[in-house]
C-alpha cells in the first residue's frame, strides 16, 4: 500500500532558529499518525508544511508516492489535504454553515443557496452524530468542542483524503476531548489518513496507530502501536522523566 503522504528527513530553519531537522514519518488511509511532543518541539511546524502553509528546506515530501511541494494550502487542499490550524479552525462570527462551507458554498447565478446550505450543513453534522440546535448561530458561541467537530465534519463532508488536526483537544475538559477523539476514529474508519497533533500521550494512545515524538525539532523516533505502550509513550514525551522528578521533590517536603 502506497502511503497517502510520506515525510522523509524533512528539515526547516526559521532564520537562525532549526525548526525541524531530519523527520520522518508516514500517513496511511484508515490510519492515524500522531505527532507528540512538548511546546516548541515543532509538530505545527510539521504540520504547516504538510499543509503548504510553509516550505521545507530539506527532505522530501511526497503525495500517493509521487514528489510534492505545496504553494499554499489551497493547492493542498485541492490534493485532498485538509487542515485545521491550531489557532484558526473557524471564524468566530460567522454562523456555522457558513463556517462549514468557507467559500465553497453551493449556488446558482452568484447567489448562495442559503436553505440548501443549511440543511446540508445540517445533515453533514447529524452524519457525523453531532446535532447542533441551530446552524446559523455563529460558530464563535458554540464550545470549542463542537468547534472542533464542525471543523472535522467539514473535512469528512468535502471529500478530503488527509486529514490534519493540530492540538484538536488541546483547550477542552475530558468529555469534550473524548468526543473530538471519537470523531477522529469516525474519519479514520471512513478511510481517511488522520494525522494528530496533541501533546497528550493519553489522547493519542487510544486512537493512535503511529507515534512520531519530536524534541526541539528532532525526532525521538516513529513507534507502530504495537512497539510501544501508553507508558512507554508518556515517558518518551518530553516531561516523562521531569515529572517524576517533580513529584519527588514535591513530596519530600
Ligand atoms: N514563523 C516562525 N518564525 C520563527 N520561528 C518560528 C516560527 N514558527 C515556529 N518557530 C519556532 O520553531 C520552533 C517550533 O515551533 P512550533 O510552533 O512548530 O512548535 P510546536 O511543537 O507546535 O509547539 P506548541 O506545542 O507550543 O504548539 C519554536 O522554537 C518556534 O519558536
Ligand atoms: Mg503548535
Amino acid at each position: 500500500m502506497t502511503p497517502l503522504l510520506r515525510a522523509r528527513g524533512i528539515g526547516k530553519n526559521y532564520g537562525t532558529v532549526t525548526a525541524l531537522e531530519d523527520v520522518s514519518t508516514v500517513v496511511n488511509a484508515g490510519e492515524v499518525t500522531c505527532v507528540l511532543g512538548d511546546n516548541g518541539a515543532g509538530k505545527s511546524t510539521l504540520i504547516k508544511i504538510l499543509a503548504g502553509a510553509h516550505q521545507h528546506d530539506a527532505g522530501e515530501l511526497l503525495f500517493e508516492g509521487s514528489p510534492v511541494r505545496f504553494r499554499s494550502p489551497r493547492e493542498a487542499l485541492d490534493r485532498g489535504i485538509a487542515t485545521v490550524f491550531q489557532d484558526l479552525a473557524v471564524v468566530p462570527l460567522l454562523s456555522v454553515w457558513r463556517n462549514f462551507f468557507l467559500g465553497s458554498e453551493p449556488g446558482r447565478w452568484g447567489l448562495i443557496d442559503r436553505e440548501r446550505a443549511r440543511e446540508t450543513t445540517r445533515t453533514a453534522l447529524a452524519e457525523m452524530g453531532i446535532e447542533l440546535r441551530d446552524v446559523e448561530q455563529p460558530v464563535g458561541t458554540l464550545s470549542g468542542g463542537e468547534r472542533q467537530c464542525v471543523a472535522i465534519a467539514r473535512a469528512v463532508h468535502f471529500g478530503a483524503k488527509v486529514l490534519i488536526l493540530d492540538e484538536p483537544t488541546a483547550a477542552l475538559g475530558v468529555k469534550q476531548a473524548g468526543i473530538v477523539l471519537r470523531h477522529v476514529a469516525r474519519a479514520r474508519d471512513r478511510g481517511l489518513g488522520v494525522v494528530l497533533i496533541t501533546h497528550n500521550p493519553h489522547h493519542a494512545y487510544p486512537v493512535g496507530d503511529r507515534f512520531l515524538l519530536l524534541k526541539r525539532g528532532r525526532s525521538l523516533g516513529s513507534h507502530e502501536k504495537e512497539d510501544i505502550t501508553l507508558d512507554h509513550l508518556t515517558h518518551q514525551m518530553a516531561g516523562g522523566a521531569e515529572l517524576e522528578t517533580l513529584t519527588r521533590e514535591l513530596e519530600s517536603d
